[in-house]
């Protein structure tokens, strides 16, 4: 593997904005990827990912700001001169071409030697190698796309951008190949920038995770650390589920602040607060929560709240999970391991639930946030402007 095991290159973004006409898609994007990782950007449709790319690999131009590529300046250097492959969802491979010829494409119409070694080397690398002889079309979907990602790796780009390229393959082949997508970056450790709207294939499969919104990175962190404690509503809400509440802070020591929701009182650590004082929004992941069927005793420590009604349950084998509507907070989300034999309770039943003080968060923005972007009075310009200039163009044919 000798030959794939060239280091990866940091990638730095730079304060960038990207304006398409009418339409800001990326707004103010600072972001730093060290050599040699696995970073995800994950986030919605139409939030920004797939331009992002597009600009690292010289495809976009910014309107501002700069690119880094191993510390060097490539923000206006062309596509083909930059250290960058990309691996599309749809991997289009040359169907007149057998597997290894696809492969070693790139490296014969650059004149490298050794052209078919390394191509053999890649397909190695992504088990295909016995398959060199075939034609795209008698491969599955899953080794098309590992032969693609075998064409991408065998020019050893010190930068290897995936934008979701697992999207096209069935559940079972997109989870088997996120572990082997793994297994080869750490093989040839390259820097890899894998573009997903998929919040499980992200935080399997990245080192670090950074969570875009409409076209800004709301928050970056080590898996984990993001879905142990989020700090925007739109972090706690598409990076698993959470149960939010708001109120007015109305006790602060060093240690807590207890909020006041609807009448409860809800305590949250100060140190995982994101603010201490007014409105806040707090919240809590539903597998820490626990359902109690009747009033537990106030524990120290704990938070309390109910009761409330059970209005669904549904029973999903290693787990149940319940929702529990209570008058003036709402509908709570409670996933319950099945340690017993069944559901412990049915829809209708009186119920209270509790959690761990330790594991709420609090947000830094309020669960009713204003929208980020307002229109743009230019860019609405110019984009009447791109109109007219298209319908002129239809109208002369
Ligand atoms: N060439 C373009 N002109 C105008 N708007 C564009 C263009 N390319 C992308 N956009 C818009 O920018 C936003 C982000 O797009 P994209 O980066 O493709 O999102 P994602 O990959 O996260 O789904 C979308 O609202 C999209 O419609
Ligand atoms: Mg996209």
């Amino acid at each position: 593997m000798r030959e794939f095991a060239e280091r990866g290159a940091d990638l730095e973004l730079v304060g960038i904005q990207k304006r398409f006409p009418g339409f800001t898609a990326i707004d103010h994007l600072d972001l730093t990827i060290p050599a040699g990782s696995f970073f995800a950007l994950l986030g919605p449709s139409g939030c920004g990912k797939t331009t992002t790319l597009r600009l690292v690999a010289g495809l976009e131009e910014p309107t501002q700001g700069r690119i880094l590529i191993g510390g060097k300046d490539v923000t206006d250097t062309k596509s083909h001169e930059r250290p960058v492959n990309t691996v599309f969802q749809s991997y289009a491979l040359f169907p007149h071409m057998t597997i290894i010829e696809n492969v070693a494409f790139g490296l014969k119409r650059r004149r490298i030697g050794d052209a078919l070694p390394k191509a053999h080397e890649a397909l190695r690398l992504v088990e295909l190698d016995h398959l060199a002889q075939r034609k795209p079309q008698q491969l599955s979907g899953g080794q098309q796309q590992r032969v693609a990602l075998a064409r991408a790796i065998v020019n050893r780009p010190a930068l290897l951008l995936l934008d979701e390229p697992l999207g096209a393959l069935d559940l079972k082949l997109r989870r088997q190949m996120q572990l082997e997508l793994k297994g080869i970056q750490e093989e040839v450790g390259l820097t890899f920038l894998h573009v997903t709207h998929d919040q499980e294939e992200a935080m399997t499969m990245a080192d670090t995770v950074a969570v875009m919104n409409k076209g800004a990175i709301e928050q970056m962190g080590a898996p984990a650390q993001l879905y142990e404690l989020p700090r925007t509503t739109f972090v706690a809400n598409f990076l698993g589920q959470s149960n939010l509440f708001s109120g007015e802070v109305v006790d602060t020591t060093g240690e807590a602040i207890s909020i006041d929701a609807a009448g409860s009182r809800i305590i949250v650590p100060t140190s995982r607060a994101q603010r201490h004082h007014g409105i806040v929004t707090v919240g809590v992941r539903p597998e820490k929560v626990t359902l109690h069927r009747d009033e537990p005793e106030h524990a120290a420590r704990r938070n309390l709240i109910g009761p409330g009604r059970i209005v669904d349950v549904s029973f999903s084998g290693v787990s149940t999970q319940y929702i529990v509507e209570i008058p003036g907070l709402g509908s709570i989300l409670v996933f319950a391991q099945n340690v017993g034999i069944g559901p412990i309770a049915s829809v209708g039943d009186e119920a209270w639930v509790s959690w761990d003080v330790e594991h709420g968060f609090g947000l830094e923005d309020d669960a009713a946030a204003p929208e980020r972007f307002s229109a743009d009075d230019s860019t609405t310009a110019i984009a009447a402007q791109h109109r007219e200039a298209l319908v002129s163009e239809l109208e002369d044919r």
